[in-house]
C-alpha cells in the first residue's frame, strides 16, 4: 500500500516534465542554431550540418562564414551511405543558392578522402562538388540535422 502512494507522485511529476523534455530532448545541441537558420535563409536544407553546431560566424561584406562544432563530427550521409567527416571549424563563403571555397567536410568514396569545395542548391536537388567533378542529390534527404555518430581524429 505504502508504495503505491510513492508511485503516484512520482508519475504525475514526470506527466508535469514530460512537455518540457518534448520540447528539449537533446539539452546539449544547440538546434536550431544560427548556421542552421542561415542555411534556410540561403535555400539550403538544415540537414548539411550535424546537430553539434557551437557557434556560426558570417561576415556581411564578404559571405565568407565559418562553423564551430562542440567537437569534430563523423557521419553517414544519406542517401548512399557516405562516410563524412566534419572539421570543428568549417569555413566558406554562401550566398543564395551557392556554397563555395568550402573547407573541412570530407567524404570517403572510391576508397579516398575527398573534400567537399562547394555545394549549390538546384531546384529540388542538391549538387556537391567536389574540385571539377560534382554529384546530385534530392535535398529532401537532407531536410533533418543529423546527430553525430562519433568523433573524427583529424580537425
Ligand atoms: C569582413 O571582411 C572585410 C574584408 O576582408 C573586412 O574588411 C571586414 O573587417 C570584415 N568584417 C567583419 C565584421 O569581420
Amino acid at each position: 500500500m505504502a508504495n503505491r502512494l510513492l508511485f503516484l507522485p512520482l508519475s504525475l511529476l514526470l506527466l508535469l516534465l514530460s512537455p518540457i523534455c518534448a520540447l528539449n530532448p537533446n539539452p546539449n545541441s544547440d538546434k536550431p542554431s544560427g548556421a542552421h537558420t542561415e542555411l534556410i535563409k540561403h535555400g539550403f536544407p538544415t540537414g548539411l550540418l550535424p546537430t553539434n553546431v557551437h557557434k556560426y560566424t558570417v561576415n556581411q561584406t564578404t559571405n565568407e562564414f565559418a562553423v564551430f562544432l562542440h567537437d569534430t563530427c563523423r557521419l553517414t550521409l544519406p542517401p548512399d551511405n557516405y562516410l563524412a567527416t566534419y572539421s570543428r571549424k568549417i569555413t566558406g563563403k554562401i550566398v543564395d543558392g551557392r556554397i563555395t571555397d568550402l573547407n573541412g567536410i570530407n567524404v570517403r568514396a572510391f576508397f579516398k578522402w575527398w573534400g567537399i569545395t562547394g555545394i549549390r542548391s538546384k531546384g529540388e536537388d542538391l549538387v556537391f562538388e567536389v574540385g571539377m567533378v560534382t554529384a546530385k542529390y534530392p535535398s529532401k534527404n537532407f531536410d533533418e540535422s543529423p546527430p553525430c555518430e562519433g568523433k573524427h581524429s583529424s580537425s
